[in-house]
Parts: structure tokens; C-alpha cells; sequence
């Protein structure tokens, strides 16, 4: 029998920076728009899945240099400007559909190719013979093993090269064979590509174009017929940006609304106006009830006040139709999905899985199982609100969820699994074979798990280069902090008197001229950026040697300490209303004056000789041990190791080694 994993419902607020990998849409189309460009690309922010592996390691397979490092998130492709190096190669490609039908046509540019290729079984019924009929009306030939012309997986290419002319194809099964076939049209000069009827997911197809255009190639739409006017290799991109992918963020756009009360998920770089149709479900889950706030420059923050149904037409955002599906029982009213019958010849029948798999805890669907099962035309799911039901069903213990290899059923139920049915914690839902979700979305399981704990608050404290940003900024990523630099605060407000002509210690005129200043805060990525009379104040004037020789008797005054003391503590409320699992805050009083109750307290420290090496390998001259006797020196809030906070030495530690300790101290404060 399958492994399976056993969904912990959230007993309380779901609270967090949501862990979104990169959209596999947007890899995947970057991948060989990059490999048909004149030079290198690197893709930034790209996805790591199964997916986007097969399709890379096909372009190696065919003799391109694709550099993959998923750490940083990272891939650099050398472009060949439309050559193809291998004319002979065996590919698979898995269940990927974008892998499949973009690859397919991609090879047909080779003059003389003949390439074997397969699939993963359900890969060998998804629909193919739109896109292998069109190609063989440029030339190319895709032969069964039986030796007849092929209409699906597995399939020998034979190509010979694409020249200009028209292409008629049939899309209606899948909009990926347009996009294939676009994304070729600039390197067959005088192509036209015609669709013939209608095609699903229209938004994916102006992704395409869209993409065409950013790598230098656009298309030109008339009525159904593309054509590219100034045809050529697409040109190399140096870096292009991977959006996050708004499928995956459906699943966190959905937590909250099963999570407890309170919840709310910070979503990094999600954007309505952005290259993937399906933001729409943002509309799907305002209409339901979720209140998706702009939360600073480049994130959403995402929290439910109502729980309501509605009808919604799914047909060009589809791939999120299951999150809506799998979150319908747990809503006041019924749901009805309409515009998916393409689904049924996805990763697995979709529609016929989520009925199945609804139905098994207990959940009234129309049509029911039986009449899916019977009618391939179904196109529409009905779900109604059955909270009672589905505890009922899973009373006696919980149902194993069957994925069908389909990470979106997967993910889609372990949101549902978050919610606490019967009101004590107890898990009601396994799911089967729950690495299927490695497709498009690996660590998906874990990115739940990291939303699960409640706010934490983390003061890191210590003297001048004793390592605190560079700490504090890793800890942010691993934990989905907002990161508060209280350095640059003091940073800020000096930078402000100077510019008014105050001299540095002066207190009268200070006081004076805070009176009249403004400071604010912009959030980007995960730090908190301090605003002076409306404007970020440039990183190098901040850290520059006036301002540096000027802060400490600046930062030693009463009424600056007062001034910001009230700016930092807000701090902590802006973290909360914009999402963050919590705040890391670093500066010399943090764990002392601003946040004494914070719940992990941390003195760095380091040898003065080690730190001054520190300064001046950043470029910067500070005479760290004269500024910290300073800072340690004054009556308001000098620097001093808070009493209970942990000392750590980083002298001779590794940044991953510090950041490992302070994690513990995180976790276990949760
Ligand atoms: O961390 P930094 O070097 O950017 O800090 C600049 C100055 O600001 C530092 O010399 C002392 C002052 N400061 C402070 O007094 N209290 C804080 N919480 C943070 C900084």
C-alpha cells in the first residue's frame, strides 16, 4: 500500500510568510524560450519540481547547457539561437504536460531529427494529436511503435526543420498546444498559426505571448491566427524574474479560512497584474469571503470574514478549480464549478477525483460519483456545506484520501485536513501517496507546517559588526520574520538633522526638529525599510561615514530614544496585520527596552579585532570598539547584554552555525 500522511488540523490561527516556489508555468516557458535565445539566461526565483527537472534535463539530454541550482533558486541556460545540437535522443517526459507538447514542437526545429519519445501512463492518455496533427503540417512525422501515424505517448519524431506557411491546430483539449506552437513561430520565419475553434485556458496563451515578447519576439494576433513580424532567435534575457506561482498560492489563499480565527498569510510577491491567469481565484475567494490586502510593495496578505458560496465559471484559471472544491464543504452555502470538463483529461479525471474523492467523507455532490462516471461530457460540480457529514464520516477515524498521482488533488486536501472538524485536534484526513505533490510543489507539506505556529517575537542585540543583520536577515527567511533594523532608524533620523544643519548632540534643536518629522515604513521582501517625510532614505547615505560618525551622540539623546521607542514598538503590530509568523528586531536595547517580553532574546558578540576585519571587508572604516563604548556609555538605553537574553560568541561560528542556534530558541519559544 502507498505511504500516506496524516493532515494536523490547525488548532489555532494559521499565521505566516507562505512558502510559494516559482511558477511552473512561467520555468517551464522561460526554459526553452531561453534555449531558442542568442546567449545566456539566468532564471531567477524558478521553480524546482519534477516538472521543471524533466524538462531540463531533456534540454541537456539534447545538448544544451542548463546549470541548475536549487538553492538559490536558479538556472542558467546558454541559448543556441534556435539550433539544436543532438539530432538523435530518447526524452521522457514524465506526466509533465508543459514538458510534452512544448518540447514536442520545440524539436521540430531541428533540420534532420529523429527522437524517441515516452511518457509516464497517464501522460499516454493525455491529449496530443491537435499538436502532432499541426506539426505534421510543417513537415514533421510522429510514428506509434505499431508503425502508425501517432496520436499520443510514446511516439518517434521525425523532423525536418520548420519553415514558413500556415499551421492549422485544434487546441481545444489543451491550450499548451497553441503555446507550443507559439512559442516556435519566431524561429520559423513567415510561420502563421491558426486555431481552429475554441481553446481553453485563454489566459495561459497570453502568458505565452506576453513571454514571447519579453524575450524580444512578439507576436501578432489576428482574429485566431498568430504570426511573428520580425522573426529571429529570441534574445538572451541576462536575468528575467520567475513569479511566484499563483496556483500553488491558492492553496494558502484558502487556509485561513479553515484555520482558527485570526489567521492571516503573508503571500511574497503575488501579484493580480502579474503573467498568470490564475490570480483569478483571488476573485473566487473575495466573492467567498477573503479579504486579500496589499501588504507593502510586493506581497498580499490573505484572511477570511465570511464563509459563502457561489457559481463560478473556472474555465481559464481551472487549475484552481480543486482548491475551491476541497474548501466547499467546510463554506455556509453551496458551490457550484462550472467550465472544467478539460480537466478530465488532465493529470487524472479531475472532476471524476474530486466528486470521488468529496463524496468519500461524506460530502453531497452533484452530479454524484455514478452519473460522472458515466457521463464524460459532466463539465460542472455542485458541492454542498457538509460539516456534519463529513464528521459523521470520520467519527470512528480518519479517511484516506486516494490522489490519483495528482499533486493538486494532494495539496487541495491538505488544506481541507487543516481544518479542526471535530473541534479537539483529532486528525480526519490521510492523504495517499502524498510526495506526488513533488510535480510542481516538493516542499508543500512543510510550507503548511510552517504556518502552523503562533507570532513570535526575536530581539537580537549587540555591538557594532557583532553580526547581527546578516543573522537577523537569515533567521527572517527561515522563519518567515519581518526583519526591523533599529540601526537604521538612528541611521535615519541622523541622516535627517544633518541635512537640516543640526549639529550631532544638540539636543535642544533636535527636539525641535523631530517635532516636525515624519517617519513611516515600507515593507520589501522580508525588512521593514524606515520612511523619512515619505522617502526610503538610499542604504548608502544611511550607512555612509557622516552619518556614522555622527549616530552615536545622535542615538545617546532622551528625546530620540522616546521618539523611536513608540516607531519600534509599532513595529511588531505591522508584522501581525501584514501576515509574518513574527518579528526579528535588532539593535543595542532591543531585548532591554523595546521588546523585554519578546520570547527569544539574543546577545551576539565577537572579538573588536574580528569585527573591524568585518567592517573593512564590507568597504567601511568604523572604529567599532570607540562607537560601541558610546553606545554603552549612556544613561538611556545603553548597550548591554539584557538580563536572561543568550549570549552567543560568533567569533569563531559560522553564520549557518549562529542561525542554527538561534532557530532552536524559535522553535522551542513555539
Ligand atoms: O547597528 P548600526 O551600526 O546600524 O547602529 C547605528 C547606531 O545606532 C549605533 O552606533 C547605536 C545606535 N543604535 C542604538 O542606540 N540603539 C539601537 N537599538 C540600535 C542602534
Amino acid at each position: 500500500m502507498a505511504s500516506a500522511l496524516t493532515i494536523r488540523p490547525f488548532r489555532g490561527p494559521a499565521t505566516g510568510v507562505a512558502a510559494v516556489p516559482g511558477s511552473k508555468s512561467v520555468t517551464n516557458r522561460a526554459l526553452i524560450l531561453a534555449a531558442l535565445g542568442d546567449g545566456e539566461t539566468i532564471l531567477e526565483g524558478a521553480l524546482f519540481s519534477r516538472d521543471t527537472r524533466i524538462l531540463c534535463e531533456a534540454l541537456r539530454t539534447l545538448g544544451f547547457a542548463v546549470g541548475e541550482e536549487p538553492e538559490a533558486r536558479r538556472i542558467t541556460v546558454m541559448g543556441l539561437a534556435g539550433v539544436i545540437p543532438r539530432g538523435r535522443a530518447r526524452l521522457h517526459v514524465g506526466n509533465a504536460g508543459t514538458a510534452a507538447r512544448f518540447l514536442t514542437a520545440f524539436l521540430c526545429l531541428h533540420p534532420d531529427g529523429e527522437f524517441e519519445l515516452d511518457g509516464d501512463a497517464a501522460m499516454r492518455a493525455r491529449p496530443m494529436s491537435g499538436l502532432l496533427r499541426a506539426l505534421g503540417g510543417a513537415g514533421a512525422r510522429a510514428t506509434s511503435p505499431d508503425g502508425r501515424e501517432a496520436a499520443g505517448f510514446p511516439f518517434v519524431l521525425r523532423t525536418r526543420g520548420m519553415a514558413g506557411g500556415e499551421l492549422r491546430c485544434d487546441a481545444s483539449a489543451s491550450s499548451q498546444i497553441l503555446s507550443a506552437l507559439l512559442m516556435v513561430a519566431p524561429l520559423a520565419p513567415g510561420l502563421r498559426v491558426t486555431l481552429e475553434g475554441p481553446t481553453v485556458s485563454e489566459p495561459f496563451v497570453a502568458m505565452t505571448e506576453r513571454m514571447a515578447a519579453d524575450f524580444g519576439r512578439p507576436l501578432e494576433r489576428d482574429g485566431s491566427t498568430w504570426s511573428c513580424p520580425d522573426p529571429g532567435p529570441y534574445k538572451a534575457r541576462g536575468r528575467h524574474a520567475v513569479e511566484p506561482d499563483a496556483t500553488a498560492a491558492s492553496y494558502f489563499i484558502a487556509l485561513p479560512a479553515v484555520a482558527g480565527p485570526g489567521s492571516r498569510i503573508r503571500l511574497r510577491g503575488y501579484a493580480e497584474g502579474g503573467l498568470q491567469g490564475d490570480v483569478a481565484f483571488a476573485g473566487v475567494a473575495r466573492a467567498c469571503g477573503a479579504g486579500l490586502a496589499q501588504a507593502g510593495p510586493d506581497a498580499v496578505s490573505a484572511s477570511w470574514t465570511a464563509r459563502r458560496g457561489g457559481n463560478f465559471d473556472f474555465n481559464a484559471f481551472s487549475d484552481t478549480f480543486l482548491t475551491l472544491a476541497a474548501l466547499a464543504p467546510a463554506l455556509g452555502e453551496p458551490v457550484t464549478i462550472r467550465g472544467i470538463g478539460h480537466t478530465r483529461r488532465q493529470e487524472t479525471d479531475r472532476l471524476l477525483a474530486m466528486a470521488t474523492e468529496l463524496a468519500r467523507l461524506g460530502v453531497r455532490v452533484e452530479p454524484p460519483v455514478e452519473a460522472l462516471r458515466d457521463d464524460p461530457a459532466a463539465d460542472h460540480l455542485v458541492i454542498h456545506p457538509s460539516l456534519e457529514a463529513m464528521r459523521r464520516t470520520t467519527e470512528r477515524g480518519p479517511a484516506r484520501i486516494r490522489t490519483y498521482e495528482d499533486h493538486r488533488v494532494a495539496m487541495s486536501f491538505g488544506i481541507l485536513g487543516s481544518l479542526d472538524l471535530h473541534g479537539d485536534g483529532r486528525p480526519w484526513i490521510e492523504i495517499e501517496d502524498p510526495a506526488c505533490v513533488a510535480k510542481t510543489f516538493p516542499g508543500f507539506f512543510d510550507a503548511l507546517e510552517t504556518l502552523r505556529g503562533g507570532f513570535v517575537r526575536v530581539a537580537i542585540d549587540g555591538g557594532a559588526a557583532s553580526g547581527k543583520s546578516s543573522t537577523s536577515r537569515r533567521l527572517a527567511e527561515m522563519h518567515g520574520l519581518l526583519h526591523v533594523d533599529t540601526g537604521s532608524h538612528y541611521r535615519a533620523v541622523t541622516l535627517a538633522l544633518l541635512r537640516a544643519g543640526i549639529r550631532p548632540g544638540d539636543a535642544e534643536a533636535t527636539g525641535r526638529a523631530l517635532a516636525r518629522l515624519r517617519v513611516g515604513t515600507t515593507i520589501r521582501g522580508l525588512g521593514a525599510q524606515v520612511e523619512i517625510d515619505g522617502a526610503v532614505p538610499g542604504g548608502e547615505e544611511l550607512r555612509g561615514a557622516a552619518v556614522t560618525a555622527a549616530v552615536s551622540p545622535v542615538a545617546a539623546l532622551p528625546c530620540v530614544r522616546a521618539f523611536l521607542l513608540g516607531y519600534q514598538r509599532d513595529q511588531v503590530e505591522l508584522a501581525r496585520a501584514g501576515g509574518f509568523s513574527g518579528v526579528i528586531m535588532e539593535g543595542r536595547d532591543i531585548g532591554s527596552v523595546v521588546m523585554p517580553d519578546a520570547e527569544v532574546r539574543v546577545f551576539l558578540e565577537a572579538d573588536p579585532a574580528i569585527r573591524s576585519a568585518r567592517r573593512l571587508a564590507e568597504g567601511v572604516r568604523d572604529a567599532v570598539d570607540q562607537r560601541d563604548k558610546a553606545d554603552a556609555s549612556r544613561a538611556t538605553a545603553p548597550l548591554t547584554c539584557p538580563v536572561g537574553a543568550t549570549r552567543i560568541d560568533n567569533s569563531r561560528l559560522s553564520l549557518d552555525e549562529v542561525a542554527e542556534r538561534v532557530s532552536r530558541l524559535i522553535r522551542d519559544a513555539r
